[in-house]
């Protein structure tokens, strides 16, 4: 074994990805998930793909007590990737001290257990939202950090804060590494993990995927009058798959102590901008359906562009996105396609 690693929302999107990549990397993995946006099936769908069961807790991060009890019976643990967080931008509008009690309060007690039980590293899940409407793109790591757009923006602005701020306290006893990710699409090659939006997705991919299956009637491009060539909006879409694997890199980064600084943060993204029109031609081209869309009003609070400088992260961790867009597109319709069939049985 590698080492021990604790995974919050280990059965969530990105989290199970990334724990597939851990267990085949030949980490022994910990999962907590309080299971609420994510199934308890999933656990079993790591195993189906890897081979090995990893353990699972099904509690809330909120919990001081619950999470003082975990790393008082999972001893040993090398280092923390913190998933477990509210995501969607809409809802932290309408509910912010949901969003600000349940992202803030779960990284306090991650960090004060850190602490206490001698916990050396945490990778945490940032977002290139922290960034806003960035002044000059590519936007790479320096960029100044804009007001936030919504209250989920601002969580991980301050998580940011609170892990630079604790981990100068801890004077050299905690390494974190913060991952700016950019848009994360796509499903794992197996078809059996990937990502499982509950009602009506908020995000692009899986409104396209369930459009193309008929589950949505028409998907809404939100504005084609943005400053952009095509006129809708451009995001770096990354395959879920690569950015699980920057999660392997950052932590055998601090666990090797190669990490230059205590607290470190780096893009993840491709380095490639794309429209929404492009993602719907990619659709097409790898599913072979035709995508009924029509376009709408631009979204209340959407940024018009932003992509990736990758430099820092492909030059110090090593790591370079390596799957395409039609890669992308291809894997998230397998896998709607495969949930689909499943339901059906
Ligand atoms: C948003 C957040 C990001 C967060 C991510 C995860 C912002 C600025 N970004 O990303 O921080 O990590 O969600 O939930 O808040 N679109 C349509 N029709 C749709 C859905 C989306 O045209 O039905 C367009 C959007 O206008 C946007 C693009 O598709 O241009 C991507 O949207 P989405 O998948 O929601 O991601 P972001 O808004 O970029």
């Amino acid at each position: 074994m590698k080492g021990k690693i604790l995974v919050t929302g280990g059965t969530g999107y990105i989290g199970s990805h990334t724990v597939v990549e851990l267990i085949e990397q030949g980490y022994e993995v910990v999962i907590v998930d309080n299971l609420s946006n994510s199934e308890r099936e999933v656990v079993d769908r790591i195993e189906k793909i890897t081979g090995v069961k990893p353990k699972f807790y099904e509690f809330d991060l909120k919990d001081q007590l619950k999470v003082d009890q975990l790393f008082a019976t999972e001893t040993g643990i090398n280092g923390i990737i913190h998933f477990a967080a509210s995501k969607a931008v809409g809802e932290s509008v309408q509910m912010p001290l949901v969003y600000y009690r349940n992202n803030l309060v779960s990284l306090v007690n991650l960090l004060e257990a850190m602490q206490k039980y001698n916990v050396p590293n945490i990778v945490f899940s940032s977002s290139c939202t922290v960034y806003g409407q960035p002044d000059k793109l590519p936007v790479d790591e320096s960029a100044p950090i804009k007001p936030a757009e919504s209250p989920y923006g601002y969580t991980k602005q301050v998580c940011e804060n609170i892990l630079r701020d604790s981990i100068r306290a801890f004077a050299g006893s905690v390494h974190g590494i913060a991952l700016r990710y950019f848009n994360p699409i796509g499903a794992h090659p197996s078809g059996l993990i990937g990502e499982l939006p509950r009602g009506v997705p908020n995000n692009l991919m899986p409104y396209i995927t369930q459009t193309g299956y008929g589950i949505r009637e028409q998907l809404s491009v939100f504005g084609d009058d943005y400053n952009t060539p095509d006129g809708s909006c451009i995001r770096d879409y990354i395959h879920v798959v690569d950015l699980a694997k920057a999660h392997i890199v950052a932590i055998n980064r601090m666990i090797s102590g190669k990490n230059k600084a205590d607290f470190e943060m780096f893009n993840i993204g491709t380095g490639n901008g794309y429209s929404v029109f492009d993602i719907i031609k990619s659709f097409e081209r790898t599913s072979g359906k035709k995508l009924n869309y029509k376009v709408v009003g631009r979204r209340a609070g959407d940024i018009e562009q932003i992509w990736a400088d990758t430099t820092i992260a492909n030059n110090e961790l090593g790591w370079k996105a390596q799957l395409t867009i039609d890669d992308m597109t291809r894997s998230a319709w397998q896998w709607e396609l495969n949930c689909r069939e499943k339901m059906q049985k």
